[in-house]
């Protein structure tokens, strides 16, 4: 079988597990062709560890040595739009790293240009789509078995880290490394699968907390609210500093609803008639007899359980499983490039409302995020 032979660009700590499981063999169609960072202890470290595998300081010489035919960005997310530009003027097929970049008129230009190269694979690194709870709850939403969707709310507080997480790289939580917290580092996978799942907002309103629990300049605590244009609403909450977080995913529509908890298993519940439908021929005695617990013949509700036993470390393989195949044999993606810009809109969003102290519009005037982004920075780089 034809193997697509892989670049790693960035040989931290996500690049150095790609690097590990995809030399292990765990890829069936993808092989570690080489890999780059520029930083010289990790030359040192990878020559020890990879000692056939070609090492380069400069990512462009990596692209352009003919030993690669794609390449993964592991490295910090403002780079992420520019090597996935420049792997694709160079004729190397580009899966990056979440999140497609930190601000949306970066990742605009990177979508520009590889809607001029459809030759070419460009996919995202958004391993929780290949969790088949995630792909079934979507599918049930598109299928209309709940009905429209009135609100979707999303707890995801999972995330904790503590200050020895933030302070193991210096580019971490800062406006200038990384653009911002919780939101484009660790939420993007929820963001993303969220607006997968029920569409993007038309509006956000949003209260973030800066270096609320840990020493940082960036959000660290967010709660969003989110409107839709049928009218829905959503809430969004995410941090890094609850040790006991909650993973809660609820999505109700006007024929049902659906719980998911910890990513693992989801409860559906279906009624045989909308909620309008029963509101309009519900009787007042219908009423009562409800409030007395009684069961009523107007209606019914079909309950089931959907459960997934994936583990998240099988999900990363996968996705370049999918990459690949998709440059061997055209099969279709499940995080197609394009699909990177939504998750960065959103946090864009989140954080401009914050900015503002005020309701904005998705997607935000993307050179107005930027001026206030390059505001944060300079303010960071005068305190020193
Ligand atoms: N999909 C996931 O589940 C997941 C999980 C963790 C991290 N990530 C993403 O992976 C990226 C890297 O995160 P990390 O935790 O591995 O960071 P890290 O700091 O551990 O590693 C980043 C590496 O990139 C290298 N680097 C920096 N600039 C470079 C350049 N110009 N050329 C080559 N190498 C360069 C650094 O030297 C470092 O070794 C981030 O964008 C992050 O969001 C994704």
């Amino acid at each position: 079988m034809k193997k697509v032979r892989m670049g790693i660009i960035g040989v931290g700590a996500e690049g150095g597990m790609y690097a590990d499981f995809l030399l292990a063999g765990k890829v069936s169609n993808t092989e570690l062709a080489a890999i780059c960072d520029i930083d010289p202890v990790k030359k040192n470290l990878c020559d020890e560890k990879y000692p056939n595998v070609p090492f380069f300081t400069d990512y462009i010489e990596m692209l352009e040595s003919g030993l690669v035919d794609a390449v993964c960005t592991t490295v910090p997310h403002y780079l992420h739009p520019e090597m996935g530009i420049q792997a694709l003027k160079r004729n190397i097929h580009a899966l990056l790293e979440k999140p497609a970049g930190v601000y949306s008129l970066q990742v605009s230009e990177l979508l520009e240009y590889a809607a001029t190269r459809p030759e070419l694979t460009f996919g995202m690194m958004f391993n929780q789509r290949t969790n088949p709870l995630y792909q079934k709850i979507k599918a049930i939403v598109e299928s209309g078995e709940i009905g429209a969707i009135r609100r979707s709310t999303w707890m995801i507080t999972t995330w904790w880290r503590p200050q020895a997480y933030y302070n193991q790289s210096a580019w971490r939580a800062t406006w200038g490394g990384e653009g911002g917290g919780v939101l484009v580092n660790q939420a993007p996978h929820q963001l993303d699968l969220w607006q997968w799942i029920c569409g993007m907002p038309t509006q956000v309103t949003s209260r973030l907390k800066f270096g609320y629990q840990r020493e940082l300049a960036v959000e660290d605590d967010v709660i969003a609210m989110t409107e839709y244009e049928n009218g829905a609403s959503g809430v969004f909450i995410t941090c890094t500093h609850d040790l006991l977080g909650t993973d809660r995913f609820e999505i109700f529509g006007d024929k049902g609803k659906i719980i998911v908890e910890g990513s693992k298993k989801a409860t559906v519940q279906v009624l045989s008639r909308s909620e309008q439908d029963i509101n309009r021929s519900m009787t007042i005695e219908g009423v009562i007899n409800l409030f007395k617990g009684k069961k009523l013949d107007d209606y019914e509700v079909n309950e089931y359980v959907i459960e997934s036993a994936q583990h998240q470390l099988e999900q990363h393989p996968k996705v370049f499983e999918n990459f690949s195949a998709n440059i061997l044999d055209g099969t279709p993606l499940l995080a197609p490039g394009s699909d990177g810009i939504k998750s960065v809109q959103l946090a864009n969003a989140i954080h401009m409302s914050a900015f503002m102290d005020s309701r904005v519009n998705v997607p935000v005037d993307e050179k107005s995020y930027l001026t206030e982004l390059n505001k944060k920075i300079a303010a960071e780089k005068a305190r020193g």
